[in-house]
């Protein structure tokens, strides 16, 4: 039996695209599918000033394949660089869409970022003045705080309080990985989080029970069960409130397989056809538009696209889909969702 569902081409309100022949590898499988790409600024030197930016976003323009409606949008990192100032006018001039705020040391590239939320409120009020999103990296780096709940305790003890002191600013909680995320969300009328495939589609065990899997190694952690199933239920309810940020973030396997795996999981090419397959199990297909179309861009203020892309799901897999990538300089980069993907073709309509 074949399914098939129709849906406005996706937006994807979190991805790493990278820079240099990374960027030049990975931005295709991004430009040929989503609309918006939210990317994020956490570049080896971060993307602290409108200028960065700017130049960031030519780069990835003029390397992404054209005949695409592709619009990147670009986003500052929150650290003592930033200027509110350059950020006001970065804004106004439509050249910056969001600000991201990472905790110090949370995940790759996190350096520049904050020890306490608290040490940048003079940004968030700027940001709120601003009417742009605070995006959030919510993660305690308190290294007595055990990894699986430092999202939680990130949400209590520094996102709470932001919330209650500056109300109106809205905020993303970046990858929401928890039940005790979901559950901060719909409890702040302000406050909405992006939801990663991976996130939906695996739990712990798969990253650790049956041979430790350095390709499901990203921040914040892949939690249990429980919170996957927290998760696929607020995003099958179609709670406008959830969308799909895939948090697409490659690393050589050099990187990955080493003794010390960076964090990220490369997911631009399968990440549609994985949260596709999600929708599926629950028996929720008719959901998926919502997700990954139309709530995101309600939050961020635009319409959803009036292309259209054909989803349809075959019983029998295909053989196999490609399982990496090489670029130009030689590294290999795995893809995620190969076993999701042999199910799914994707065509626009
Ligand atoms: C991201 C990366 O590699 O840039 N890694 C990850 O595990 N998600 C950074 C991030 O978004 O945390
Ligand atoms: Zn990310």
């Amino acid at each position: 039996m074949v399914r098939s569902i129709e849906i406005p081409r996706p937006d994807d309100w979190h991805v790493h695209l990278r820079d240099d022949a990374m960027l030049a590898s990975v931005v295709a499988f991004t430009a040929s599918r989503f609309r918006y790409a939210m990317v994020m600024p956490n570049l080896v030197a971060p993307v602290t000033s409108v200028v960065a930016a700017l130049a960031y976003r030519d780069r990835i323009v003029s390397l992404a394949p054209t005949g695409f409606d592709f619009r990147p949008l670009m986003t500052l990192y929150c650290s003592a660089a930033l200027d509110t100032a350059d950020l006001r006018h970065g804004v106004e001039s439509g050249a910056v869409k969001a600000v991201k705020y990472y905790p110090a040391g949370a995940t790759t590239n996190s350096e520049a970022g904050g020890a306490a939320m608290a040490d940048f409120m003079d940004v968030f009020e700027v940001v709120a003045d601003l009417g742009i999103r605070l995006l959030v990296h919510a993660e305690s780096t308190d290294p007595a705080v055990d990894v699986f709940d430092r999202e939680a305790v990130f949400l209590e003890r520094e996102l709470a309080p932001l919330c209650e002191a500056i109300p109106e600013l809205h905020v993303t909680v970046e990858h929401v990985s928890t039940a005790a995320g979901v559950e901060f969300v719909s409890a702040h009328p302000r406050v909405a989080a992006s939801v990663t495939p991976h996130h939906l589609a695996r739990e712990r065990s798969d990253l650790l029970a049956d041979g430790m899997r350095p390709d499901l190694y990203c921040k914040p952690i892949i939690n249990s069960r429980a919170d996957q199933e927290a998760l696929i239920a607020a995003v099958t309810s179609g709670d406008a409130a959830f969308f799909l940020g895939t948090d697409s973030a490659p690393h050589p396997t050099t990187d990955k397989y080493g003794p010390r795996a960076k964090a990220g999981v490369f997911n631009a090419a399968y990440g549609l056809e994985v949260v596709a397959e999600v929708f599926h199990r629950a028996g929720c297909l008719d959901a998926l538009g919502a997700f990954v179309s139309s709530n995101g861009s309600a939050i961020y203020g635009v319409e959803p696209s009036t292309e259209r892309l054909r989803l349809e799901r075959q019983d029998v897999p295909r053989s196999s889909a490609v399982m990496t990538l090489a670029t130009a300089t030689g590294a290999e980069v795995v893809h995620f969702g190969t076993e999701e993907a042999v199910f799914w073709t994707v065509n626009p309509v």
